[in-house]
């Protein structure tokens, strides 16, 4: 199963600039928002992780909403991303998930293949 999302960074950017960390909390968790505030072209890397949000949703298909906090991206030691689902995703869900994530200066995309057994 694979669940695409590409999202104008502009948008999220607008998003955090109208309403602040009101809007980063919403839809970040605490991990995702450490990172992207401690790298270069942080609004690229907020809008990858809310097309990965969407990506994910788009393969597991059913679930809770809203569901920002409960799909997390986190990078390992070679940058790599991979998501993290939390407890109640998990028990509709209970598969692995690859991620990919890309973003240049206009649009960031996030990638999502699933492996149901
Ligand atoms: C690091 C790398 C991903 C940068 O790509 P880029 O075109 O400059 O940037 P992109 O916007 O497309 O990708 C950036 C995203 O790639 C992901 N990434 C970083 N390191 C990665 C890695 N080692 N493997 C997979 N994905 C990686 C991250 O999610 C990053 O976004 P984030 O920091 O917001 O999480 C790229 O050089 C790469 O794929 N390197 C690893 C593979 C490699 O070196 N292969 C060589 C032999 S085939």
């Amino acid at each position: 199963m694979v669940g695409v999302d590409i999202i104008e960074v502009d948008r999220i950017a607008k998003g955090i600039e109208k309403h602040g960390r009101k809007f980063i909390e919403k839809l970040f968790t605490p991990n995702e928002i450490a990172y992207c505030e401690n790298h270069v072209n942080k609004f690229q890397r907020y809008a990858a992780r809310f097309a990965i949000k969407e990506a994910v949703a788009k393969v597991i298909k059913k679930g809770p909403k809203p569901y920002w906090q409960d799909i997390a991206v986190t990078n390992r030691k070679d940058g790599s991303p991979e998501v993290i689902l939390s407890e109640r995703l998990l028990k509709i869900f209970p598969h692995p998930i690859s991620i990919s994530i890309s973003h240049v200066k206009d649009y960031a995309v996030g990638m999502a293949v699933a492996y149901p057994k």
